[in-house]
């Protein structure tokens, strides 16, 4: 599902991913752990496409992203097919929390109307938000905001989900709504990348654990050896 091949990505000169590789994530819930600045976010947005980089390459869900600017077409298709959800909810203000999980699904994949909405309302009641439907996100808490975020990713129906610090952001009181949600969909199978601080999270949910120092692979292995 996803392999990274000595990814190497510079800023201002300087690497800040240097020859990572990640082999064999075929399913599971993959964690990268480590210190600020060691290219976590850098890594996920690589996975995304939301960057381009300078050596190496990145195979996921299907789609290949090489050296080089990437193609509108390429990123588009990838989009569909790995959603992310940021620190930052990034949800749309001025729509109801209904309308911000069937937004892409009616824009980009064409869902009819009714379609889309019944699919959202279940995943709103997946993530435990079903009543607060008709709702501006600027009425709801951190936590569940972050849960609609969730709901909206999912909505596009990804093959890889991925999660940078899901829930810094948050008062430590709505942590465990929001990775309790997580959790659920790693059970259910989801494949996913979470940049996370919890060890307690990574330790229930991790396949594999990467930690990423400087820009490189430090450590990898199963959460009980490396945390
Ligand atoms: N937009 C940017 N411009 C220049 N340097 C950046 C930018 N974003 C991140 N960096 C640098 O890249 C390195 C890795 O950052 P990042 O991927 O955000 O690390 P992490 O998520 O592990 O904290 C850091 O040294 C950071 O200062
Ligand atoms: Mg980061």
């Amino acid at each position: 599902m996803i392999e990274v091949e000595s990814l190497t990505k510079h800023r201002a000169g300087l690497p800040v991913l240097d020859a990572v590789s990640l082999r064999g994530v075929d399913g599971g819930v993959t964690v990268l752990v480590g210190p600020s600045g060691g290219g976590k976010s850098t890594l996920l947005r690589c996975l995304n496409g939301l960057e381009t980089f300078e050596g190496g390459g990145i195979t996921i869900a299907g789609h290949r992203l090489a050296v080089g600017p990437h193609s509108d077409v390429g990123l588009h298709e990838l989009r569909r097919d790995v959603g992310m959800v940021f620190q930052q909810f990034n949800l749309f203000p001025h729509l109801s929390v209904l309308d911000n999980v069937m937004l892409a699904p009616r824009a980009v994949l064409k869902v009819p109307a009714e379609e889309a909405r019944s699919r959202a309302l279940d995943l709103l009641n997946r993530v435990g938000l079903g009543s607060f439907a008709a709702a501006r996100p600027a009425t709801l808490s951190g936590g569940q905001q972050q849960r609609v975020a969730i709901a909206r990713a999912l909505a596009m129906r990804p093959r890889v989900m991925l999660f940078d610090e899901p829930t810094s952001a948050l008062d430590p009181s709505m942590t465990s709504e929001v990775l309790d949600v997580i959790m659920d969909l790693a059970k259910a199978g989801q494949t996913m990348v979470v940049v996370t601080h919890d060890h307690g999270f990574a330790k229930r949910a991790a396949t594999l654990v990467v930690e990423l120092v400087a820009g490189r692979v430090a450590r990898q292995g199963r959460a009980e050896e490396i945390l």
